[in-house]
């Protein structure tokens, strides 16, 4: 890992010891239902042939690869993730894919020591983890020429999104909510939901020609009712209620499996348990 000894260790330790086996075991959840968030507007990104892209939290590399070849050969991308354990998978699905201009690199963004050398800069649902947002902002600010653009991808708040809301309503009839010292990802999952927190934080950090666009989208959060349950229970803030509540929580388990089957069964389809969800595309420059 690069090197810092200002490395915010507590969420990055979170990440890679309690996350990166959930988030593996549910990989098809995460790239599959994200992707529909980046393909969206993936072809108005404004990426060109020989650009130079960073792609920030990238996990296993998907929107890494596919920006690496939309750089071309005489292009670029180096994704930077903190889990070591998600490079690897994406070190090798960019050689399956012989993809062999893009890098990746174990690093916690906030302190990773860019030198201006990127037009563009991406991020998929990566930003919202940061132990301070304003730190994040600035160095992915800093990743880029003068006139460069950043575009990230962050979710709406959870009463837009019942693909992770609903789990953790149902949850919490059953279980207490998170203590204050309870261990977690960083800020969460809605913690760049509000537009004019957001706005602020992207001036505070440099930024101009700050715009939000609403994406919405159906997310498929597991292939049968059971998968759906498994992943809420396993991720998400279902999962960190029910991870909190250690002992109490398995001795529940049998009844709250019970009824999320009953409340996600209503969203099966032909593809799988599918709800809604919502998220910002926010894209900003960093000043000529
Ligand atoms: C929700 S996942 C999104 C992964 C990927 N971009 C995608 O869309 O599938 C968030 C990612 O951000 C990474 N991450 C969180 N905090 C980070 C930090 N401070 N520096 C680098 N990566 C970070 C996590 O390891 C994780 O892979």
């Amino acid at each position: 890992m690069f090197d810092t000894q200002e490395a915010n260790t507590e969420f990055v330790d979170f990440w890679n010891e309690i996350l990166v086996p959930k988030f593996t075991k549910y990989r098809h959840v995460l790239v599959g239902g994200l992707t529909h968030h980046s393909a969206k507007i993936f072809p108005s990104l404004e990426v060109h042939e020989g650009d130079r892209v960073v792609d920030v939290g990238c996990g296993f590399g998907d929107t890494a690869i596919a920006l690496a070849k939309r750089a071309g050969p005489s292009g670029s991308v180096l994704g930077i993730d903190c889990c070591e354990a998600f490079l690897e998978i994406a070190r090798g699905d960019a050689a399956a894919a012989g993809v062999d201009n893009v890098e990746f690199v174990e690093a916690d963004v906030q302190f990773y020591p860019f030198e201006g050398e990127f037009d563009f800069c991406f991020s998929r649902f990566g930003t919202q983890f940061f132990e301070n947002p304003v730190a994040g902002l600035k160095s992915m600010r800093r990743a880029l020429k003068p006139g460069g653009t950043m575009t990230m991808i962050v979710w709406r708040g959870i009463e837009d999104n019942p693909w992770l809301g609903m789990a953790k309503e149902i949850v919490l009839r059953f279980l207490p909510p998170p203590g204050d010292d309870a261990r977690t990802c960083g800020p969460g999952p809605f913690s760049m939901a509000n537009q004019d927190m957001v706005t602020k934080q992207l001036e505070i950090s440099g930024y101009t020609g700050i715009a939000f666009e609403r994406v919405d989208a159906p997310l498929m959060v597991g292939n049968s009712p059971d998968d759906a349950v498994g992943f809420q229970l396993a991720l998400g803030p279902a999962g960190e209620v029910f991870r909190e509540a250690g002992e109490e929580a398995e001795s529940k388990r049998a009844e709250i499996t019970a009824a999320l089957t009953a409340e996600l069964g209503k969203y099966e389809t032909d593809e799988g348990i599918v709800l809604p969800s919502s998220s910002w595309v926010i894209t900003a420059r960093n000043p000529q």
